[in-house]
């Protein structure tokens, strides 16, 4: 016994030592991250984006406002006699940029898809819905194809209900979409439609009537987020509710966000389902947290202006607890316009955006250029850690996404009407950038778990046990493994629909040697928790990640 004890003695305290080590303070930690520019020029403005299961991201900006920067391959050209700016548009509005290579090709677009929304669905297709003028019922879909293959855009005609400028989408369990909102539209319907919805009525929403700031708007892109009982949370203007779209019902009304001011265009903050863990337990918990924004009458103040300083403040609300009451903390700066980008060990990258006024044309002054990291499981004290800073300013029509090893794609900023490139205080951004997180950093090599198996793409059911096999170079800590599961959102206007991360469940961890083990988790047990589409899968060490693997919920 005693030999045994002295044995493990040196061997626990190396653990308790790294396990320290791995959770250090964080703060030493922010000045590990990392810009680096991957584009001088894209060609375009990045105001929408979407990562694939191909890791390449399709962006694009908007073809009403003159010729971009980017040739159209083939002589190809846009003739549309309805457009003010340039009637026969040689130049390309949206790209298609492969992460691996950091290359990029131009893609055509046929109509104006401007301010509009979409989300990748179950065979991993970007269905992208509405626009503004000749865009704005179009359908329009981009499907992932192999290298080599010229994939394009494909369109269709009058296939939605209503014109959806500034909408939110979210992919739902039974693969469809629910198009929600949009401006002068207090509606929402779904794609693709059901056949008792062919006469292509939208479903009136009372709530985004009751939310409208009569002109100032201010529910504009409503934050949207499947909760775990099926219900939508639908955030608007300072409040939420809780609507059951199968039954058009609203189930709750959840309280007004302290303090009463707006989060949603062109109030714009941010919002973000925090991780899902425990995903076996008889009641999983669903927590939403939203960020900065701009005071009630900012928008108005503009034209007067006066920027008004944006808000500092965050409100965390369990949305699962039957008395849900917002639980509000304090940024280390104020900031409209920011992107919440979920990392693969589940904190919150809060990035790009301003420090005055709202959304909108040359509305913003003071670029916030120092992205925050929200610490989501750190109690007590404030969890956000100030990152460097970048040297661009990213404010309206900027947008920011995860790829699969781990860095953060940041793109577009165009506070103008037009392109314009000199003579502004914030010239129109054609370049994208990447943000390395500190986890990265060269430092955490020993420590970056590698995951050996699946080796590749894998396709799981839902409840499904999978076997990892996980290695790091240096020392393996077996308690601060975890795994996650992300779906890539759909970024547009500061908000990331359809971002959901989940903690899965994991089995006993069979330890071989120092630095490897394996183990199963569990698949998620439904499609409401985990819509049927595309993941990307990490295993984090500590808070460490791993590069990701796709896979498959089906
Ligand atoms: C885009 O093209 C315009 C006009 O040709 C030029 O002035 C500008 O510098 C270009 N911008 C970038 C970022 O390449
Ligand atoms: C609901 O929350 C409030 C505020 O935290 C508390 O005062 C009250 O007791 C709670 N009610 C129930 C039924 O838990
Ligand atoms: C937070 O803690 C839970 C367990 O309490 C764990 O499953 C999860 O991975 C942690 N997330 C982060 C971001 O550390
Ligand atoms: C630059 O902007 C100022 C103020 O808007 C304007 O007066 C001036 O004519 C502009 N210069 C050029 C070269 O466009
Ligand atoms: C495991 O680590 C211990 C302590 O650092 C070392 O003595 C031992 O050789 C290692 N074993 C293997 C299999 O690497």
């Amino acid at each position: 016994m005693a030999t045994h004890h002295l044995f493990l003695l040196p061997t626990i305290f190396f653990h308790l030592l790294l396990l320290f080590s791995l959770t250090l303070p964080f703060p030493s930690q922010a000045s590990n991250a990392k810009w680096q520019i991957l584009q001088k020029s894209i060609g375009i403005v990045a105001m929408h984006m979407q990562l694939l299961n191909n890791d390449r991201i399709i962006i694009f900006d908007r073809t009403d406002f003159g010729s971009s920067n980017l040739t159209l391959p083939n002589g190809n050209c846009r003739h549309d006699n309805s457009e003010i700016v340039v009637k026969t548009d040689c130049t390309a509005h949206s790209i298609e940029y492969d992460v691996a290579s950091n290359t990029f090709r131009a893609l055509f677009v046929q109509t104006d898809v401007w301010c509009s929304s979409g989300g990748a669905v179950a065979d991993g297709t970007l269905i992208q819905t509405g626009g503004y003028n000749d865009g704005d019922r179009k359908i329009r879909s981009f499907a992932p194809c192999e290298t080599g293959q010229d994939c394009e855009w494909q369109e269709t005609d009058h296939a939605l209900a209503v014109r959806r400028w500034y909408s939110t989408n979210h992919y739902l369990p039974d693969g469809r979409q629910i198009i929600i909102g949009g401006r002068r539209q207090f509606n929402y319907e779904f794609h693709p439609k059901r056949k008792t919805e062919e006469n292509n009525k939208p479903y009136v929403l009372p709530f985004l009537l009751q939310t409208d700031d009569k002109g100032a708007e201010n529910n504009l892109y409503p934050f949207v987020v499947l909760n775990v009982d099926g219900n939508l949370f639908i955030f608007a203007n300072n409040r939420a509710i809780l609507f059951d779209y199968q039954n058009d019902a609203v189930v709750r009304t959840y309280p007004e966000i302290p303090g009463g001011d707006p989060r949603c265009y062109p109030s714009t903050g941010s919002a973000v389902l925090l991780p899902l863990k425990n995903l076996e337990a008889a009641t999983v918990e669903a927590e939403v947290l939203v960020c900065g924004g701009a005071r009630r009458g900012a928008f108005q103040l503009v034209h007067k202006g006066v920027f008004s300083k944006a808000m500092d403040s965050c409100a965390r609300i369990k949305i699962t607890d039957p008395n849900a009451t917002w639980v509000v903390e304090t940024m280390p700066m104020g900031r409209v316009m920011g992107d919440m980008v979920m990392l693969p060990n589940g904190d919150v990258l809060i990035i790009n955006g301003a420090q005055s006024g709202t959304a909108g044309w040359g509305n913003a002054e003071n670029p916030a250029l120092q992205p925050i990291i929200y610490r989501t499981n750190s109690s007590g004290g404030s969890r956000f850690v100030l990152q460097p800073a970048s040297d661009i300013p990213r404010m309206y029509h900027s947008t920011a996404v995860l790829v699969r090893d781990g860095r953060v794609i940041v793109g577009g900023s165009n506070p103008h009407e037009k392109y314009v490139f000199s003579n502004v205080s914030y010239p129109t951004e054609l370049s994208l950038e990447a943000f390395s997180p500190y986890y990265l950093d060269s430092e955490f090599e020993a420590v970056r778990p590698i995951i050996e198996e699946p080796c590749s793409y894998v396709k799981l059911m839902y409840g499904e046990k999978l076997k990892m096999s996980i290695k790091v170079n240096g020392r393996l800590v077996p308690e601060l493994l975890s795994v996650t599961m992300l779906a890539p959102p759909f970024n547009t206007h500061s908000f990331s629909m359809s971002q959901r991360l989940l903690v899965l469940s994991m089995g006993e961890v069979k330890v071989r040697g120092n630095s490897s083990c394996e183990f199963e988790v569990t698949a998620p047990g439904s499609a409401v928790l985990a819509p049927p589409t595309f993941y990307m899968l990490f295993a984090v060490h500590g808070d460490i990640p791993s590069e990701g693997i796709w896979i498959k919920m089906q």
